[in-house]
């Protein structure tokens, strides 16, 4: 049936008066009818709140109009992309009205000259990358779920991807919004141009909101040039730390790589079984290092895949893999791509997004793991090594659900506080939504969190954006 947390006392529950005024206004065919429990849950751990309504408008106008309504009545909105989310950033906690953005998927103008492209929220952010591909120009930010999760969820979390350690993440990319305010106001937040310097970058403050101050209509993205070449590694190391502590010497080198990531054996096996892949891991193997190079000049990449093959051989353990074809290539990154999915197939668990100063990674994951000892948890862990950010992923097993909901959780606060320790924080591209929220004190001091909340109060006076999300109520 799912879960739902006490209305907080400034917001109104939905009655079936609100619910008939919200389809004369807006059209009844605008609505989800039938089971919402689909619209109840996202990707991240069993969480379920069931919504009370659930909105799939087509206009901005509508979403405006939507908005102005549930401010004038109180009533909670959560926006919803596709549902991809690792925060619980889209969980209707309160109920409410789930604001379903998968409608308005248009891609609606690609710019070559000025190398921008003007999209809804809705589209999948792999179908822009391939649409603005056919005119040379390449989006880079590209989450692992790219292939399903759309725009307008990667802009309120700020989404990031391998590729972000030479190219940035979402945030990198986003010029001008289109933003449907809590008052029911449609505002453009800035302008389409490379630099901006005209007060307050509202633009900036959107991206990473979470859809807490308002929703995202439209959004004007940049383009860069599309890369001609790859070359891809996989680097065998004996231990976690080896691993970690390579990353660095890659930047000593000069060079930075298109993608960097790490992966642990026990991510390296759990993903070759989900995808029937019959890949031998040497015992003395204990982590990966898969490294991308990108550009236009595949000779100077060829010199820079020679470089790291020496300053690094000294490290591995086993032969270092170059994928030799495009498709051994796509091999590799299906591996690393899936392993989030490999991790929720065998188990429950909770993702946590940590992040370091780069040269901090071998201390981090020491860390975690000392602490997985300590308050008896298993952890795979993975992620974009190059930003010093690493998924650990936490494992329910055999635990039980006190053990789960109690030790784990203390066990997650002393990783969160090691991290803030190594000048780190909670998250580096998933967002704190609901389930981080709890973590926010340990990373986040009391000014700033009252300078955040001065800023929700501002865009949402009555608090019915996405509320229980970064704050743990709106009147916290
Ligand atoms: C990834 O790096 O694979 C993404 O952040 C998605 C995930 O961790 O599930
Ligand atoms: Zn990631």
């Amino acid at each position: 049936m799912g879960q739902r947390v006490d209305l907080p006392k400034h917001l109104n529950p939905v009655d079936q008066e609100f619910i008939n005024l919200l389809k004369h206004e807006l059209g009844s065919s605008f609505f989800v009818e039938g089971d919402l429990s689909p619209f109840g849950r996202d990707e991240t751990e069993d969480l379920l709140f069931v919504p009370d309504v659930v909105v799939r408008p087509q206009h901005p106008e509508q979403v405006a109009q939507l908005l102005k309504l549930c401010h004038h009545h109180r009533i909670s909105v959560t926006p919803r992309g596709a549902g991809t989310g690792l925060s619980g950033g889209a969980l209707p906690v309160t109920g409410g009205v789930v604001l379903d953005l998968s409608r308005m998927n248009r891609i609606l103008n690609i710019d070559t000259d000025n190398m921008q492209v003007t999209v809804e929220p809705g589209c999948i952010t792999e179908e822009i990358q391939k649409a603005v591909a056919n005119h040379g120009l390449y989006y880079p930010p590209d989450p692992s779920s790219r292939g399903s999760c759309t725009i307008g969820g990667n802009i309120a979390h700020g989404a990031g991807g391998p590729h972000a350690v030479k190219y940035g993440t979402t945030r990198d990319y986003v010029l001008n919004l289109q933003v449907a305010l809590a008052s029911g106001e449609l505002i453009w937040t800035g302008a389409s141009v490379l630099k901006y310097a005209t007060g307050y970058n509202l633009t900036q403050l959107m991206v990473g909101s979470e859809g807490s101050l308002g929703v995202v209509t439209r959004a004007v993205l940049r383009l860069i040039p599309q890369p001609t070449h790859t070359l891809l590694m996989l680097l065998p190391f004996p231990s976690l730390e080896s691993a970690c502590a390579a990353v660095t010497e890659v930047f000593r080198l000069g060079i930075t790589p298109s993608a960097l990531e790490f992966m642990e054996r026990d991510a390296l096996e759990l993903v070759s079984a989900y995808l029937n892949r019959d890949i031998h891991i040497p015992d003395v193997v204990q982590a990966h290092l898969l490294i991308e190079l990108d550009g236009s000049n595949i000779d100077l990449l060829q010199q820079e895949a020679a470089h790291i093959f020496d300053a690094l051989q000294h490290r591995t353990v086993t032969e270092i893999l170059l994928a030799q074809t495009a498709g051994e290539q796509q091999q590799l990154w299906q591996l690393r791509r899936q392993v989030a999915h490999a991790v929720r197939a065998a188990s429950v668990y909770k993702e946590e997004d940590t992040v370091v100063p780069r040269a901090a990674l071998p201390q981090l994951i020491g860390k975690v793991k000392e602490l997985g000892n300590e308050f008896g948890f298993k952890s795979v862990c993975y992620g974009h090594a190059g930003d010093g950010n690493v998924h650990v992923n936490i494992l329910k097993g055999d635990l039980n659900d006190e053990q789960w909901n109690g030790v784990v959780q203390e066990g997650i606060r002393a990783v969160f506080r090691e991290v803030a320790a190594l000048g780190g924080t909670l998250s580096g591209e998933h967002g704190v939504g609901w389930v981080q929220q709890t973590y926010m004190r340990d990373v986040v001091g009391e000014t700033q969190r009252q300078l955040m909340r001065g800023i929700k109060t501002v865009f949402d006076p009555r608090g019915i954006l996405n509320p229980c999300k970064i704050f743990s109520s709106h009147a916290e």
